[in-house]
């Protein structure tokens, strides 16, 4: 049963035994020197996660995250969904001192670029659990616990065969709903209009969501938002509070 009401729910199904998932798995080929930076930062920016069967996947008894204790204080925590490299959650994190930022990326290598460059910038709030983002969300955050989520070019999956893939949909949208705070803000942006109409639809039908007016607000370009520009695709930032 999905939940759609007015009332955000608490739970979501676990979706951790779909079929069909946002990304593909692809080999994570890293230097030594980057795997061994990244390896020694298991535990400190790097979230040691309870593993299920795939090195990507989540236990089904993992407990929520202690975030004071994983950043080393309490603050308003902030969830991006995909980060890759950190193009976005670096500089941001820089700029906002006030905030605690947890991102989830499944692509090793992308994921310890990040905190590389986390390290020599010594930007010490954002840390990176490697798996996926849905059982992530669902089994790591609490309900109610987030002040913004952000969702900044998701795999656009373009092929219509290929939409079932696409990480935005109506559950997808329970679960975010689910876990920010009420007030809470989902920032979303892609290159691909018809997806940004999709999530239009999706997240602004969503009961739980209210639209606020489009903006990118202090988030930088990154080389995917580079590309759909050198291909002439417009760019959509999309923002929704959570109501209710
Ligand atoms: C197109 S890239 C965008 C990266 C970044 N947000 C940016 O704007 O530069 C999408 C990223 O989402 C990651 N990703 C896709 N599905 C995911 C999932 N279910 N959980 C965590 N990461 C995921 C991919 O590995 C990839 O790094």
């Amino acid at each position: 049963m999905r939940l759609r009401s007015a009332t955000v729910p608490t739970d979501v199904r676990p979706r951790l035994n779909r079929e069909v998932t946002s990304f593909v798995r692809r080999s994570a080929r890293m230097s030594d020197s980057l795997r061994n930076r990244y390896d020694a930062q298991v535990g400190g920016l790097v979230v040691d996660v309870p593993q299920g069967a795939l090195r990507t996947s989540v236990a089904d008894d993992a407990a929520p995250l202690d975030l004071p204790m994983i950043f080393g204080r309490t603050a308003p925590v902030v969830v991006e969904i995909g980060c890759g490299p950190g193009d976005s959650l670096v500089p941001m994190a820089r700029a906002r001192p006030d905030l605690d930022l947890l991102a989830f990326e499944v692509f090793e290598p992308a994921a310890a670029a990040l905190v590389a460059r986390a390290v020599r910038e010594d930007v010490t709030n954002v840390r990176v659990a490697p798996v996926d983002a849905v059982a992530g969300l669902e089994r790591l955050v609490a309900p109610g616990s987030l002040t913004e989520v952000w969702t900044f070019f998701p795999d656009p999956w373009p092929k219509l065969k290929h939409h079932k893939r696409r990480l935005v949909d109506p559950a997808f949208a329970d679960l975010v709903a689910s876990r920010l705070r009420p007030g809470g803000r989902w920032r979303l942006a892609t290159d691909w209009a018809e997806y940004a109409d999709r999530m239009r639809d999706v997240v602004g039908g969503h009961p739980a969501f209210a639209a606020e007016p489009e903006d990118r607000g202090d988030r930088p370009v990154t080389r995917f938002e580079r590309r759909g520009l050198a291909e002439d695709r417009p760019i959509a930032d999309l923002v929704y509070r959570r109501v209710g």
